[in-house]
């Protein structure tokens, strides 16, 4: 991924590039750290490879955002286990949309509550929301689960307000990676839904962490 492009979006909005090494957005009461960078790279003979962004939110209660694909339980398991903590330590894992790269590993976490897509769910029992409607899904005061449909019918982001960064928006496959223009409307199911929810994202946080690439800032002149 290149990370020296720098997004131009209209509104005086600017994407611009964190440095490789900032994928920990530290805060109280709640911290966000990417435990994996997703990416995409397209192959000879139209085939590409793909993993998903893989967040952890950690505060009053530890959030899993993404799970990766099923190739990244043991790096997943491993990478929990060097910040102290078990599957059963995690107590909300969001899957941001339906994609295998997103939600391979969904099933380390029977005991967490699940959010994936509008699907709110505790063990078998699914609780009503009010997601395909449009609204908001509050963790607490601080984290909420926003529908950002588009690129699939069903798209959800994680809002975490208050790190020292600002609000962090952990957004799937709304946005690819900081540069995406040229990529994200093939991926699209929904173009102009995405892109509404796209410059809603863009006016709204301060740091995005996209699925398939490094976080990045935004900058409101
Ligand atoms: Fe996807």
């Amino acid at each position: 991924m290149n990370r020296t492009d720098t997004g131009q979006v209209p509104s005086g909005i600017q994407r611009v590039p964190l440095p490789d090494s900032q994928t920990d957005f530290p805060g109280v009461p709640y911290s966000v750290m990417v435990l994996k960078p997703g990416y995409c790279r397209s192959e000879s003979g139209g085939t590409f490879r793909a993993d998903g962004t893989i967040s952890l939110v950690t505060g009053p209660r530890t959030i899993l955002v993404d799970t990766g694909g099923p190739w990244d339980r043991d790096f997943l398991l491993q990478t929990l286990k060097e910040r102290g903590l078990d599957p059963g330590d995690v107590n909300l894992v969001v899957g941001t949309h339906g994609h295998s790269d997103h939600v391979g590993n969904l099933n380390l976490f029977p005991a967490a509550m699940m959010i994936v897509g509008y699907d709110v769910s505790e063990g078998d029992r699914y609780r009503p929301n009010k997601l395909s409607e449009g609204e908001r899904f509050r963790v607490d005061e601080h984290v909420c689960v926003v529908p950002t449909p588009g690129h699939t019918g069903q798209d959800v982001s994680v809002e975490v307000k208050g790190t020292f960064a600002g609000t962090v928006l952990i957004a799937g496959d709304l946005f690819e990676c900081c540069a995406d223009e040229d990529s994200w409307r093939d991926l699209s199911m929904n173009s102009t839904v995405q892109e509404v929810n796209r410059q809603e994202a863009l006016r709204t946080a301060d740091v995005i962490i996209p699925g398939h690439g490094l976080p990045f800032k935004v900058v409101r002149s």
